[in-house]
């Protein structure tokens, strides 16, 4: 006969265990309140700390065990371990002297936010599974979409259809949602398009959707253009492709240029394509009216989106995406299991699960919802012209500099530019840099421009800082601009001595 395995849950000393739970509720506002003065901390005094991180890969194989605790340990231990084996490997991006890729979001009441999103730790996919995450979800989103003037088609209060989502990040929702992808044949035929500048997220879309995505050349100021798009269509179109799709970008991640909606629009309508457009970075600068001029022809878009986790004080992650007729969505995402039904299905607020890929969401319009009533919209224009302004102090620093040149227009908060001359004297100052430490730059490479981009990342940056970080890149500069004296002198002189032996 087979022996009954002994179940664990039968044995006493298991069923009552009385071990305490790790933490109790006192000392979680111990530890809650240590923490929040150690965020503070750190970002009052950010500036103080070298902006890149100064480790080897693997670095932190060397200070933590291989294995989880097998007893518990006091989380004054966790605590004091924040400073030695996190903070050396962390690359510091809300110092006012990181300007890599773009603004990463971040605000106090932002952080509260999360903080509450993560207490309440519910799964937003229906308006049952938490009421407050979606009805705040749709209130905040409007917010956004009217601040930033969108055509109130977009907006969940206007006819119904249309409104807007948060997501995790950009890029992919468009090509999923047009109507006839199930049909094979068809989406072997299906021909995208986007500029040579858009963001790897949009190539990467056309790989997920398993449809053509076609780069279109740019003109000279980094913009795609009409012109570009009809004759790509034409040529498509003769060899019986269908074009569906442009994503056309408001703020390039390269060189924050913008694709010219006005021209671009009416194409998409007149060939019956879906137009999506990302505006990721540059959107949060059109809760300023001055800056709303470069989203003329916004009308003709199917979607919209833009990341307040960049530039919107917002801390990653919340991206909105709005759309004019979320019927679309909701039929090429609506599936419908029996466990996630629920009586107020369809009246009057949306299922958010069919408005995306995955089925769980987070509470995230909390933080959104705590920065906008902290800052007001007077707040939010207040950062993003600083930021505008501080860029446009840092061009012209690197204009009484001859030795600079300005790559693109300085519109928002990034500046591109480059030691003139050939590409291998910037790529040796961004590796001086780097090298340095004391900030942080990226390169892009625009129609093979090497171009290196400073963008003007934390809300705490100020003009001292701007003249600090110019300070550094001017004096990587000597030393790269001596390196290529001298070689140059030394290339000189040996093509004169080989003039000299008649070999040249
Ligand atoms: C123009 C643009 N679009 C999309 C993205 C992707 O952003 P995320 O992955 O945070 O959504 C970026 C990132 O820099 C961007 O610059």
């Amino acid at each position: 006969m087979v022996k009954p395995i002994p179940i664990p849950f039968q044995d006493r000393t298991v069923r009552e265990s009385t071990k305490a739970p790790a933490m109790n509720s006192e000392q979680f506002c111990e530890n809650g309140r240590k923490m929040v003065e150690y965020i503070s901390t750190y970002l009052e005094k950010i500036r103080e700390r070298r902006v890149v991180h100064n480790v080897a890969p693997g670095y932190m194989q060397q200070l933590i065990p291989a294995e989880a605790p097998q007893e518990p340990e006091d989380f004054a231990e966790v605590f004091k371990d924040i400073d030695k084996i996190i903070m050396p490997g962390v690359t510091h991006w809300h110092s006012p002297r990181f300007h890599g890729y773009f603004a990463a979001g971040n605000s106090y009441p932002s952080i509260l936010g999360d903080m509450l999103s993560d207490a309440i730790g519910c799964i937003g996919f229906s308006w049952a599974s938490s009421p407050a995450c979606t009805e705040l979800e749709v209130i905040t989103t409007d917010w956004l979409g009217s601040m930033l003037a969108l055509p109130e088609e977009f907006l969940h209060r206007s006819t119904g259809r249309g409104g807007g989502v948060i997501q995790v990040g950009h890029g992919r929702e468009p090509i999923n949602t047009y109507p006839q992808l199930d049909e094979m044949e068809i989406m072997a035929k299906l021909v995208g398009y986007t500029s040579d500048q858009s963001n790897s997220s949009v190539g990467r879309s056309g790989l997920l959707g398993a449809v053509r995505m076609r780069k279109l050349n740019t003109d000279s100021k980094f913009s795609l253009r009409g012109e570009a798009l009809k004759v790509a269509i034409e040529e498509d179109k003769s060899k019986g492709l269908i074009p569906f799709f442009l994503c056309a970008t408001l703020g390039t991640t390269g060189t924050c240029a913008f694709d010219n909606l006005e021209e671009l629009g009416p194409i998409c309508k007149e060939e019956d394509m879906w137009l999506h457009i990302d505006a990721a970075y540059a959107g949060s600068a059109f809760v300023c009216p001055e800056f709303r001029h470069f989203m003329k022809g916004v009308e003709h878009a199917d979607t919209f989106s833009i990341n307040p986790h960049k530039w919107m004080l917002v801390n990653f992650d919340l991206s909105v995406m709005w759309i004019k007729d979320s019927s679309l969505l909701v039929d090429a995402f609506n599936v419908d299991p029996i466990y996630l039904r629920h009586e107020n299905a369809g009246k009057g607020a949306p299922d958010y699960r069919h408005w995306q890929i995955p089925l769980g969401r987070r509470f995230r319009s909390l933080k959104l919802w705590f920065m906008l009533r902290s800052y007001g919209v007077t707040g939010v224009q207040a950062y993003i012209r600083k930021h505008v302004h501080l860029a446009k102090e840092f061009e012209q620093m690197l204009l009484n500099d001859t030795r600079f040149e300005v790559v693109g227009d300085v519109i928002m908060g990034l500046v591109c530019f480059r030691l003139k001359g050939s590409n291998s004297r910037t790529e040796r100052l961004l590796q001086e840099i780097l090298q340095d430490g004391r900030i942080y730059l990226i390169p892009a490479i625009v129609h093979n421009i090497y171009t290196l981009r400073l963008a003007i990342c934390a809300e705490r940056t100020n003009l001292d800082d701007i003249a600090f970080s110019f300070s550094v890149i001017r004096s990587c500069s000597d030393r790269v601009t001596k390196e290529f004296q001298a070689t140059d002198g030394t290339r000189q002189a040996v093509t004169q001595q080989t003039r000299n032996v008649g070999l040249d």
